[in-house]
């Protein structure tokens, strides 16, 4: 067994900080070690513990001056939409049928499928992202290109085939039963593989007809412990078109509620505009609103209120995520650069440390999976970040004025991307450098 130290400026969170001056929240040590056997973390502490700790031979790895963090965390990703990035649209039903579509009809080629997933995972890895929640496309093609790649590179990965049977080209639809038996075939051959998690995952109300959902809730009915996620509530035009579509249903988040597929595992990307019923239903559920700033800033979707649903006497549980290829960035850091403005046209603060903890413990709690990633606790799994908050000429100079580790972390988050990654360890390998 070979045991690694890895030295560094270590932070990592307790539990989400209730302000800047919170310290309480987080754990930071400026001359830290990990010690890393078999892809866990063995023990964390103070660089002089480790060290003696440690067996002779130890090798030593030193990231000094860099931070380091649990490896960073993004709840919602479309893997099929690495080439829709960027796409000229003026809504999200437009982005969809005039770009989104059509692209996703190519994952029926596994050739394809198997193409991208590599360039999908470079691009985590690049970006400091060691855990991603994607949706595959309708294709199970899709899927086992996405699992066999996370299987290789030995991360841990949340995904999906997704089922849609309406509302979409010919290319790009199943049918309520072929989307069962596919997910299930994909669950059979994927799920617990490795470190690779299956959710069950309905696009939204607006592609997948009453039966489908049924199936949906069915498979929810028979494994219970998996994730679920599907859109909610992203554009007034979508709401309206799902109003009509499911007349019966209270609201939006009701479709869902009706068929099961409401719970403590279900992530709903988007949640823009949920009413105050809505918001407690959520609330009452324990499911997870998804923050995905770019994308609702590209597509002119809406201002998500996540300082609002946080704070009510019935919170809301969030996460936060890119939602690439609606989303125009991989990099985390830049995700939470777009959150921060968000909240100020809202006339809220989300201070640095608040952001920080959304892209690692936070996100990991939303996924509850943070007895496995999202911290730098012993016993987890040995995914972590080493970033450099002077990566720039232009962040260097920033940094010469930099006095604290609040403003170092803001720093990172507004003018950091994949070049503030300086290395990104996969279950204690490092794989950045080697890309
Ligand atoms: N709603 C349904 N599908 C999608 C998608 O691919 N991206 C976004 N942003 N919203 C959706
Ligand atoms: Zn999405």
């Amino acid at each position: 067994m070979t045991t690694t130290l890895i030295r560094g400026r270590l932070l990592s969170f307790l539990r989400r900080p209730v302000a800047i001056d919170d310290t309480a929240s987080y754990r930071y040590e400026e001359d830290g070690g990990l010690l890393v056997e078999d892809g866990k973390i063995a023990a964390v502490g103070p660089y002089a513990d480790m060290r003696a700790a440690a067996p002779a031979e130890v090798e030593e790895i030193d990231h000094r001056p860099h931070l380091i963090l649990p490896g960073l965390i993004d709840t919602h990703l479309h893997f099929p939409q690495m080439q829709v990035i960027g796409s000229y649209a003026a809504n999200l039903l437009e982005w969809l049928n005039t770009y989104t579509f059509p692209e996703e009809c190519r994952f029926v080629e596994s050739e394809h499928a198997a193409r991208i997933a590599r360039h999908f995972y470079d691009e985590m890895i690049r970006h400091g992202t060691t855990t991603a929640v994607a949706y595959c496309s309708v294709h199970k093609t899709s899927a086992d290109a996405y699992f066999a790649e996370a299987l290789k590179r030995g991360m841990c990965m949340v995904g999906g085939k997704v089922m849609m049977d309406r509302n979409a080209p010919q290319g790009l639809l199943d049918t309520p039963e072929t989307g069962y038996d596919e997910t299930r075939a994909v669950i059979a051959e994927w799920h617990g593989k490795g470190r690779n998690h299956v959710a069950i995952t309905p696009r939204f109300a607006i592609t997948s007809t009453p039966a489908q959902m049924e199936m949906a809730a069915a498979l929810a009915r028979e494994f219970p412990d998996l994730h679920i996620q599907t859109h909610l509530s992203e554009n007034h035009d979508e709401i309206r078109f799902t109003r009509e579509l499911y007349p019966d249903a209270l609201d939006y988040t009701d479709v869902y509620a009706k068929h099961g597929l409401l719970g403590p595992k279900s992530l709903f990307g988007h949640c823009i505009h949920l009413s105050e019923r809505e918001a407690d239903a959520m609330s009452e559920a324990g499911a997870v609103a998804v923050h995905c700033p770019t994308s609702n800033l590209f597509l002119g979707s809406g201002l998500f209120p996540l300082k609002a649903l946080s704070r009510r006497e019935r919170p809301v549980r969030i996460a936060v995520a890119t939602d690439v290829g609606g989303g125009t960035s991989y990099s985390m850091l830049k995700t939470m650069d777009e959150a921060y403005k968000i909240q100020q046209l809202l006339g809220e603060r989300l201070n640095p440390f608040e952001s920080f903890y959304h892209m690692t413990l936070g996100n990991a709690e939303a996924l509850s999976l943070e007895d496995r990633i999202g911290t730098l606790d012993a016993g987890t799994d040995a995914d972590f970040v080493v970033l450099d908050a002077a990566a720039t000429p232009a962040m260097a100079l920033k940094m010469e004025v930099v006095r604290s580790l609040a403003d170092e972390l803001f720093l990172l988050q507004t003018l950091g991307d994949d070049r503030a990654v300086r290395e990104t360890y996969v279950a204690g390998k490092p794989v950045k450098a080697v890309l």
